[in-house]
């Protein structure tokens, strides 16, 4: 790549490439690298640096900076989202550029104390607020969790670019830098959203329409390629991604309910069926059950997602739950929050604590618990495989609201 790529007549690309990461933010998988992106936007009356890069490429932002721009020249400096991957070269470039304002979303403001310890003078933008560069304008649009509250979009009006934030990123370092030119991130792209944008799905949706006003002829991500062949193509698949109808519900508009179970002598797996028994007995309720042995992450992740109710069942392995357990909780991280009916059990043969610590766990994850966790000793009588059964359809009942519920 030549130093400074020219993303249109007054925007530049000043970023820095990572092409040896293969871990990003823990949970997700490089292969490509990645690159932190910021431009610079000049007008008549001077300039804005919007972003910087992850502290350690400090370097490469400011020479590239450098080679467009004096400091003095600096008016604005735009922060659409403070992880550090981008705000890494901002303290330092507030020392360089002090007479230049720093403006951020509300959400960020607490942010900006926690990540640079001095005094920074800041001015907040809002959805419509806009700064002038002279011949440019530059307007703000509040896009929160996209992918932390921070996040914010803006718009180069003169220019038709959408300075997207996280939205429309990849993990994906190629320094032909353009989709026209790098090669095939189509994977790469979905990664990025099913990892970082599927959990904010409704955010997304209410960001694309935000988008809708504008022409947009660019869109300048902070991550990975920069969209200008073909934007609405991107857009569209935002759109698509977040509002598909769930897999089943072209079928029918049963709520689903699923359950969950690991098995070491067949005891919790007695439970589990009936359990799946008692709740497919409820009219509107399909109940399927799954052995958690055998999934793997993504069948968790798209079945979690498909539920209505998620019922998990384990037996207690030296005092805990088992690890597939947590595994398939630890799935709620890529997917919306909040709102299903949860409940867990399992067999025991001593103490019995898994139920209640994942009953635990589902209630910081916001899952609503109306039943307490139900745990059998050993082998299930039959009596026991009846209390199952009614277990399973108070949780059905209650995730067709037939029922009042009460957190438990
Ligand atoms: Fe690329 Fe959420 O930071």
């Amino acid at each position: 790549m030549i130093d400074n790529a020219k993303v249109s007549q007054n925007v530049h690309f000043i970023g820095a490439f990572d092409p040896r990461i293969r871990t990003f933010d823990i949970i997700m998988k490089t292969a490509n690298g990645s690159s932190y992106n910021s431009y610079v936007v000049r007008g008549s009356e001077g300039v804005c640096i919007m972003d910087t890069v992850k502290k350690e490429f400090s370097d490469d932002f400011f020479r590239r900076l450098e080679l467009l721009c004096a400091y003095e020249e600096i008016k604005y400096i735009v922060l659409h989202h403070l992880e550090p991957d981008h705000s890494g070269a901002l303290e330092e470039l507030m020392l360089r550029a002090p007479q230049a304002k720093l403006i951020i979303s509300g959400r960020a403001v607490m942010m900006l104390k926690g990540i640079i310890k001095a005094e920074i003078p800041y001015q907040v933008a809002n959805t419509g607020d806009k700064i002038s560069l002279g011949d440019k304008t530059i307007e703000f649009l509040s896009t929160p969790f996209l992918h932390w509250p921070d996040t914010m979009s803006s718009y180069l009006h003169e220019e038709k670019i959408l300075f997207s934030g996280d939205v429309f990123g990849s993990h994906y370092y190629d320094e032909r830098l353009f989709d026209d030119e790098v090669g095939d991130f189509s994977y790469a792209f979905k990664y990025y959203y099913d990892h970082i944008m599927r959990p904010f799905k409704s955010y997304v949706l209410q960001a694309l329409e935000l988008y809708k006003q504008f022409e947009i002829a660019t869109i300048a991500p902070l991550h990975g390629p920069i969209l200008r062949s073909n934007p609405q193509f991107y857009i569209d698949k935002y759109a698509k991604w977040s509002s598909e109808a769930k897999f089943r519900k072209h079928i029918f508009s049963n709520k689903m309910l699923s359950v969950f179970y690991m098995s070491s002598y067949e005891n919790t797996h007695k439970m589990a069926k009936s359990v799946m028994e008692g709740a497919d007995s409820i009219d509107g309720i399909v109940a399927s059950m799954y052995d958690l042995a055998s999934l793997d992450e993504n069948n968790m992740v798209d079945l979690l997602e498909e539920s209505d109710a998620v019922v998990i069942g384990s037996p207690t392995i030296n005092g805990d739950a088992v690890k597939p357990a947590w595994d398939l909780l630890c799935c709620m991280a890529y997917l919306e929050s909040g709102g299903k009916v949860g409940a867990s059990f399992g067999s025991y043969g001593w103490t019995g604590e898994a139920p209640e610590m994942l009953h635990e766990r589902m209630r910081w994850l916001k899952f609503r618990l109306p039943l307490k966790p139900l745990k059998v000793k050993l082998i299930p009588t039959n009596e026991e495989l009846d209390a199952c059964f009614d277990f399973g359809k108070e949780i059905a009942e209650i995730t067709m609201g037939k029922m009042v519920e009460i957190d438990l």
